[in-house]
């Protein structure tokens, strides 16, 4: 049997911020009432021209590259979402044409527990060996659903993207397990009213058919029910037990009820992956958005066993196991010193240099120098961190020293 594992991700984020006293500003709230009652602090909102596709296509650009692949490369895309661009056509073909992919594409629609449903339907793809790599997204624009004048609801969302490439491996890395689950009795506590049964008309408009309606307590309630419970599943399904799990990613829902799930399970919360103080909920976006968070800060190392866990509108929950089988690249040498051709490429390799020893930053910032048009250095100038300019501009001095006849 084939695993699917993941060897590429990326995310995108809005860099329209909007923070808790912006919102006491719309509506009666306050920061200490959003913080305490649910822990988040700013949340990231689309500006105009961002869209779930735009989203998902940065986002997937990012976990293309991680995965050294080439849009040709891909054999399925699933875009998970709540929010597409259009009721038709599917967000996920739009993603696939602007990528220059070549293949099939799906969008998913399961409330915000989408991308778990996502990398499960990967998973299945991959184990019966019809497909080598598959890009599963998470993207949301949620904003534009939320009705900015309900303070229950409009302080919670936030808009993003996730992305992550699964390809076929045979060693039993990536997916382990997963547990997917549905409960329509409770369709009407989380609900977007338009579609065929309530066509758009300006009646429906004014009633905000086309915003979000949400029970929050009902919701709640149902999350710190299946949460655990599904956690749970999944890992007795790896044929694994909790003290085996290296880290838990929730959906970024509510921090008191990520809490009451970590207690369910007996969990640590430095063994939970929190970052709902930044982004809100993202629906879809938010477990890959956290996933690639957790894997850029450094919380996620080979062989480590990762649980994914989510709740949504539907009601549907989800929950997967898995196991991390790519190690973070090493910055060889060679690398550092190849010529290399885009400025962006230039900037990475003077951040990581700040991280190295000091020899190594002085031969790899000069190599840089050396290799670059005057433009490319200002590049690289100004995307390093302010403490490295005194270094440059050393080196500048330097460099233009020994060029001198
Ligand atoms: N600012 C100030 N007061 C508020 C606000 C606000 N933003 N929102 C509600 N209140 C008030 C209420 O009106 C109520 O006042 P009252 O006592 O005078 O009636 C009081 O605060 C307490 O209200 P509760 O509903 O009991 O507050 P609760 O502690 O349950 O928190 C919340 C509300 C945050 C919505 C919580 O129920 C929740 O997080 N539910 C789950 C929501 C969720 O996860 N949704 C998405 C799931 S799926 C997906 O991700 C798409």
């Amino acid at each position: 049997m084939k695993y699917g594992r993941i060897v590429g991700w990326g995310k995108y984020a809005p860099p329209r911020v909007l923070t808790n006293f912006d919102l006491e500003k719309m509506v009666d709230t306050s920061d200490e009432w959003i913080v305490t009652r649910t822990g988040i602090r700013r949340r990231h909102i689309a500006g105009e021209g961002e869209t779930t596709t735009t989203m998902s296509v940065a986002a997937s650009r990012a976990a293309l590259e991680r995965a050294d692949l080439k849009p040709e490369d891909l054999d399925l895309i699933i875009l998970a979402t709540t929010s597409p661009d259009y009721l038709l056509p599917a967000a996920s073909s739009m993603v696939q044409d602007a990528l220059g992919a070549k293949c099939g594409a799906f969008q998913l629609q399961a409330g915000c527990t989408g991308f778990v449903y996502g990398l499960a339907t990967a998973q299945a793809f991959i184990s019966t060996g019809l497909h080598k790599n598959i890009l599963v997204i998470g993207a949301e624009t949620i904003s534009r659903n939320v009705d900015w004048k309900d303070r229950e609801t409009c302080v919670l969302f936030g808009d993003g993207a996730g992305a992550v490439v699964v390809q076929a491996c045979d060693e039993p890395t990536g997916v382990l397990s997963f547990v997917l689950g549905s409960d329509g009795s409770g369709a009407q506590h989380l609900k977007i009213g338009i579609g065929v049964h309530e066509v758009i008309t300006p009646e429906a408009i004014v009633r905000g058919e086309n915003l979000i309606h949400m029970n929050g307590r009902e919701v709640f309630k149902f999350a710190t029910r299946v949460m655990g419970q599904a956690a749970l599943e999944a890992i007795n399904q790896a044929g694994m037990s909790l003290s085996d799990i290296d880290l838990l990613i929730p959906h970024q829902a509510n921090l008191r009820i990520i809490e009451l799930a970590a207690r369910h399970l007996n969990l640590p919360m430095d063994k939970v992956l929190v970052n709902i103080q930044e982004y809100g909920n993202t629906s879809t976006a938010s477990i890959p958005i956290a996933l690639v968070e957790a894997i850029e800060q450094g919380r996620v190392k080979e062989g480590d066993t990762l649980c994914l866990v989510g709740f949504g509108a539907g009601l549907t929950w989800a929950a997967a196991v898995l196991r991390w089988g790519v190690s973070e690249r090493p910055f060889a040498m060679s690398s550092m010193f190849a010529p290399v051709a885009k400025v962006r490429d230039r900037a990475q390799v003077a951040l990581r240099v700040a991280q190295t020893s000091a020899a190594m930053r002085v031969a790899v910032a000069r190599h840089a120098l050396q290799k670059s048009t005057s433009k490319a250095v200002e590049a690289v100038k100004s995307r390093a961190s302010a403490a490295l300019l005194p270094l440059y501009t050393r080196l500048d001095k330097r460099y233009t020293k020994d060029k001198r006849p």
